[in-house]
C-alpha cells in the first residue's frame, strides 16, 4: 500500500533530525530513526553495565536477525550474508579473495564504477599485468548489456557494475547485464551502495555472485555498517586474503575457514552497531522497499522539476528511469561552495568529487557536481525551501 502522509508523519515525528535540517543528503548518509537510535543505545548500556563482551555474549541471537533481515532484504539465504565496516571493504575482501589475475585476464566494468572498486581493480591488474576494460553505453547513459557481450571471452575474470552510481540519477540494468554473466559463467560483482533501501534488490533476479551495499544511506542504519551478499555456490571460489579466530578457527590442528559467508567477518565487532543496523533493515522491509521506491520517484522527479526552473541551474542525470540522487551544476558557483551556503541554511546536499567516480566524470568534464538526494522522509515543503534557497542564491 502506498505511504500516505500519516505515515510520513509518524516516521518523521521518529526521525529527530528532521526537527534541526532539511537533508537533502540521504545518499551519503541518510538521517536514523529514534527506533534504530534506541536499540543501538541499549547495547552500549548493557556493554557499560554488565561488560562489553558479556554484553556481546547476550547480543548472538540479535547480530543473527540482523543477519537473518539483510537475507530477506536481498531475497538471499543468511549463510550467504557477511556483516562487513563498510560496503568497499567488504567488495575489496571478496574481490582480492578471486583466484589470482594472470597477464592478459581482463576485469569489465562500467565508466560508471565506484571509484574505491576501481581503485582496487587498477591496482590488481597493474601488479598482474591484466587489463581494467570499460563497457560502453547505451545512448541514455547506461551501461550496455549487449555490448559487454561482444567483449566477453575467455580472458575475462570479472564483470563489475555499479547499479546506482553515486554521482547522478542513473540506474544500470543490473539484471540485464546479470543475464550475459549468467550465460557467459563469468563472475558478477554488484555494487549496490546507492540502492539499498532504495529499490528493491533481489539477488536472484540480478543474477550477481557478490553484492554489497552500506547500512547508513538509504537502509538509514547506523554509520560503519554494510552487507556482503555471496552466492552460495560462488563461495568456494573464494579465498580470503585475511582471516581471524572467527572466520578460521583453529581446529583440529589447522586453521578451518568457515563454510559461510561469514568467512569474511571478523572476530571483533561493532555489535551495538550491527543491531542497529538490523533494526534499520527490519524499519525498511516493514515500510516497504516497494512504497520507498515510489515515494522516492515521486519526490525526486518534482525536486527534478524545481530545480529545472531556477536560472543558472542545469539538471545532470543521464538514463531513462531515475533514483533519487539529483545532480546538477549552478553556473558561476562550484558545488562546494553551494553546499556550504546551503548549509548554513540548514540545508544538508552534497558535493560530489571527481574520485567518487573517475571516469565518468572525467569524460563528462566534471571536477564536482553538486547533488541533492530525496528519501521518503522528504516533503513537498522541504524541496520548495531548497529551491527557494537556490533562487536567493
Ligand atoms: C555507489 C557507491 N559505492 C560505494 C560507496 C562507498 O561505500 P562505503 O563507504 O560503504 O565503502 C558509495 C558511497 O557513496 C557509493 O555511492
Amino acid at each position: 500500500m502506498a505511504l500516505t502522509d500519516d505515515d510520513i508523519e509518524r516516521l518523521r515525528a521518529d526521525t529527530p533530525g528532521v526537527e534541526n535540517v532539511s537533508h537533502f543528503n540521504h545518499s551519503k548518509c541518510s538521517l536514523p530513526s529514534k527506533r534504530v537510535l534506541g536499540k543501538i543505545v541499549d547495547h552500549l548500556q548493557r556493554e557499560a553495565a554488565i561488560g562489553p563482551s558479556e554484553a556481546g555474549d547476550l547480543a548472538t541471537a540479535d547480530i543473527e536477525a540482523a543477519r537473518d533481515a539483510a537475507a530477506q532484504l536481498l531475497n538471499a539465504l543468511p549463510q550467504e550474508i557477511a556483516l562487513t565496516g563498510s560496503g568497499s571493504q567488504g567488495w575489496g575482501a571478496a574481490f582480492a579473495a578471486l583466484p589470482h589475475l594472470k597477464p592478459g585476464d581482463r576485469l569489465l566494468t562500467s565508466r560508471h564504477e565506484w571509484g574505491g572498486n576501481l581503485s582496487m581493480m587498477k591496482r590488481a591488474a597493474e601488479k598482474a599485468g591484466a587489463n581494467v576494460e570499460y563497457v560502453p553505453c547505451r545512448e541514455d547513459g547506461t551501461v550496455s548489456p549487449e555490448a559487454l557481450a561482444t567483449m566477453i571471452d575467455d580472458r575475462v575474470k570479472l564483470v563489475a557494475l555499479t547499479w546506482l552510481p553515486a554521482n547522478g540519477g542513473l540506474i544500470n540494468p543490473v539484471a540485464e547485464i546479470g543475464e550475459v554473466t549468467r550465460a557467459a559463467g563469468v563472475p558478477y560483482f554488484v555494487d549496490a551502495g546507492q540502492a539499498l533501501g532504495q529499490i528493491e534488490a533481489d539477488v536472484g533476479a540480478i543474477g550477481c555472485d557478490i553484492l554489497k551495499g552500506t547500512g547508513r544511506k538509504f537502509l538509514r542504519g547506523p554509520r560503519g555498517t554494510a552487507i556482503l551478499y555471496i552466492r552460495k555456490s560462488f563461495l568456494d571460489t573464494l579465498d580470503p586474503v585475511t582471516t581471524d579466530v572467527f572466520s578460521a578457527p583453529w581446529e583440529e590442528g589447522g586453521p578451518k575457514l568457515r563454510e559461510d559467508a561469514r568467512r569474511f567477518e571478523t572476530s571483533e565487532k561493532p555489535v551495538a552497531l550491527q543491531i542497529g543496523l538490523g533494526e534499520a533493515i527490519r524499519q525498511a522491509l516493514e515500510i516497504g522497499i516497494a512504497d520507498i521506491r515510489s515515494r522516492i520517484k515521486a519526490k525526486s522527479e518534482k525536486l527534478r522539476t524545481e530545480l529545472s526552473q531556477i536560472a543558472g541551474v542545469t539538471l545532470l542525470d543521464l538514463g531513462g528511469e531515475k533514483s533519487g540522487l539529483v545532480s546538477f551544476s549552478v553556473s558561476r558557483l562550484s558545488a562546494t561552495e553551494l553546499r556550504k551556503r546551503l548549509a548554513r541554511k540548514n540545508i544538508n546536499v552534497a558535493s560530489i568529487a571527481a574520485a567518487y567516480c573517475p571516469v565518468e566524470m572525467a569524460e563528462r568534464g566534471f571536477s564536482e557536481v553538486a547533488r541533492a538526494s530525496v528519501s521518503y522522509l522528504t516533503t513537498d515543503e522541504e524541496i520548495d525551501r531548497l529551491a527557494d534557497a537556490m533562487r536567493t542564491l
